[in-house]
């Protein structure tokens, strides 16, 4: 089998990724309420869940991300997802609760730790992503390294090396104004992903962008997350772009996390008729993979956990594998076909049969049940 296209890979291959099982990012109970002017007060502008305090924009919401993690903030308009990312940045302060990262308390950090927190641990990803005109792109990429003084060689390396993922490798001496809009895209990408910072707050970086182009930066941030290993929270309105990318999803409403888990528990336990009413939306074959489906039919007892490659005849897929990709393998006569895992062992077997059930949504999927 060749190896896989990066366009099949989607987030549960990345389940668990690296190697810590502690949180990186630990935030409990965390609230904001914003105390709004007199002015909007009186002229009847708060929001209909407004208190006499003020209004309460994040309510008491707590998750975890680990190191090397794509942890998404999903959840329609003014739910509260910018609001969580900037109180991670201090952009704003919490009124409630508490945010730790790798450790640190980021809410009491003083002035100068929390300077170094904002230039080191965390890059703040925009939509626009500004270039500047009279840089190359190498230049361009290497910015954010040369600020924090990285040296000139490595640094260079380095923006090279993220070019060439966002297929811009052999323009890397171009400016800004010689590429289409797509291609600058893929450049602010490359850039954000470049830097030195562990963590990326990127707060819906690809709503402006048509739909091909928004495809093409959601399959390059997971390529160049797999070279660069960040830890990302990612907001993003979209449930499919929510799924594509996210280890695991937060959905938000009116403040509050309402479900925080995997793709495919979204998908197979909606926490309440809201999710349930996203999830419809949402093509299942595009976004569960052979791993997922392999993993979960080992959780009722019909495969077995990863074991050295032993010769067989069976068609074999790499786990992330998207099931759109493993249906023409299936009606070609393969049937059951073994997954892989990334290092190549086994990790289950799956039939059509499995395929279909976890197609079908999950009220008719009674032999899920735990
Ligand atoms: N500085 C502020 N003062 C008063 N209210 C605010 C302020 N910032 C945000 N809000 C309110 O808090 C709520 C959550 O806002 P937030 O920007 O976090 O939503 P969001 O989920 O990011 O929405 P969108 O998807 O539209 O970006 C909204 O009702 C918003 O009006
Ligand atoms: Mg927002």
């Amino acid at each position: 089998m060749t190896a896989q296209p990066l366009a099949l890979q989607t987030t549960l291959q990345r389940e668990e990724p690296m190697d810590s099982d502690k949180p990186f990012i630990r935030v409990e109970n965390l609230s904001k309420v914003f105390h709004l002017g007199g002015a909007r007060r009186m002229f009847g502008l708060l929001p209909p869940t407004s208190g006499q305090k003020g209004f309460t924009a994040v309510d008491d919401v707590s998750f975890e991300v680990k190191r090397g993690q794509i942890f998404v903030i999903m959840g329609l308009s003014g739910s509260g997802k910018s609001t969580i990312i900037r109180m991670v940045n201090r952009l704003i302060d919490a009124s409630d609760g508490t945010i730790t990262v790798d450790g640190k308390d980021v809410r009491s950090l003083a002035p100068a730790a929390l300077r170094d927190y904002r230039n080191r641990t965390i890059n703040m990803v925009f939509q626009h992503f500004g270039l500047f005109p009279h840089k190359s792109l190498v230049d361009n990429v290497a910015f954010g390294l040369k600020v924090r003084g990285v040296d000139k060689e490595a640094r260079e390396a380095k923006a090279a090396e993220a070019l060439a993922i966002v297929g811009l490798g052999d323009r890397i001496h171009a400016l800004p104004d010689q590429l289409s809009g797509g291609m600058k895209q893929r450049v602010g990408l490359a850039r954000a992903l470049a830097t030195d910072a562990e963590i990326l707050l990127m707060d819906e970086p690809f709503s402006a962008l048509d739909p091909l182009i928004r495809k093409d930066m959601q399959e390059l941030l997971i390529k160049l997350q797999q070279n660069f290993k960040k830890t990302i929270i990612f907001v993003t309105h979209d449930l499919n772009e929510a799924m594509y990318l996210g280890d695991k999803i937060m959905v938000m409403k009116q403040g509050k996390n309402v479900q925080c888990g995997t793709a495919l528990d979204l998908l197979e336990a909606p926490a309440d008729p809201y999710i349930e009413a996203f999830v419809t939306e949402v093509d299942r074959s595009r976004v569960l993979t052979a791993g997922m489906i392999a993993r979960r039919t080992a959780r009722h007892g019909t495969a077995g956990q990863a074991v050295d490659l032993p010769a067989s005849s069976l068609a074999r897929v790499p786990e992330g594998t998207i099931v759109h990709d493993l249906l023409p393998i299936l009606a070609a006569g393969a049937d059951p076909v073994e997954v892989l895992d990334e290092q190549g062992a086994i990790i289950g077997k799956i039939t059509a049969g499995d395929v279909f059930s976890a197609l079908s949504p999950s009220k008719g999927n009674s032999n899920n049940a735990a």
